[in-house]
């Protein structure tokens, strides 16, 4: 069984794609991670974000153990997956690993943006996990509070918009709701509200 949770900057739908998995005894992936992994080795290599032969080549050497580091957690490592990620080349690199990913039986967890739309689109349930954006300004300020960031909150909603922006309007694989995606609304709902109501979809659409 595939499950794709797709969704804008900090709309929770990390924390809530790992609590399914969880619940579901499925593997999980943080689709973003790869993005977010690719921009950062094309920087360590010493190229530009903008540099389509470096983040091809970062993006077809990536390796999954190198996605477990810190790093890749902050606003401008988000920043600069943004803009690997609109690369056609990087994208068609990165999709045979998640397609693999989400086949591992007895099933799988997916968050991104293209997930129900591109990566797999036969997924069994696809949820779209939204908020207004300066609810996930507010929580993803929090996170970076308790691990000392030191990020204003201003700074965060502008990237966030920002990020939305360029993630909505690119050319290939934009973020987009599937024409079949339930919709998730979590601007008033704590994450365990969130999950409940995640479960209800599921096991409405699965019987799971
Ligand atoms: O956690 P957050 O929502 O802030 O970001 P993320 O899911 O880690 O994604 C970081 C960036 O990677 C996004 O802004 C997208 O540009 C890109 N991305 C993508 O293009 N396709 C995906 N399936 C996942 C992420």
């Amino acid at each position: 069984m595939i499950i794709a949770i797709d969704g804008p900057a900090a709309s929770g739908k990390g924390t809530l794609a790992k609590r399914l998995a969880d619940h579901l005894g499925f593997a999980c992936l943080d689709t973003g991670l790869l993005y977010r992994a690719v921009a950062r080795d094309v920087v360590r290599a010493g190229f530009r974000l903008e540099d389509i032969w470096a983040a091809v080549a970062a993006a077809r050497a990536l390796q999954p153990q190198e996605l477990e580091d810190p790093d890749l957690r902050g606003t401008a490592a988000g920043d600069a997956a943004s803009i690997v990620a609109r690369i056609p080349e990087v994208r068609a690199a990165l999709l045979a690993y998640q397609r693999d990913f989400a086949r591992r039986p007895p099933g799988a967890v997916l968050d991104g943006r293209d997930i129900g739309t591109v990566v797999c689109p036969d997924a069994d349930v696809k949820i779209f996990v939204t908020a207004a954006p300066e609810v996930r300004a507010q929580r993803r300020f929090a996170e970076f509070e308790a691990r000392g960031a030191g990020v204003a909150y201003e700074t965060v909603l502008a990237d966030i918009i920002a990020r939305d922006a360029r993630d909505a309007g690119r050319a290939n694989a934009p973020m987009a709701v599937a024409a079949d995606a339930m919709l998730l609304d979590t601007s008033n709902l704590s994450i365990e509200a969130a999950f409940d109501a995640a479960v209800g979809l599921i096991t409405r659409k699965t019987g799971h």
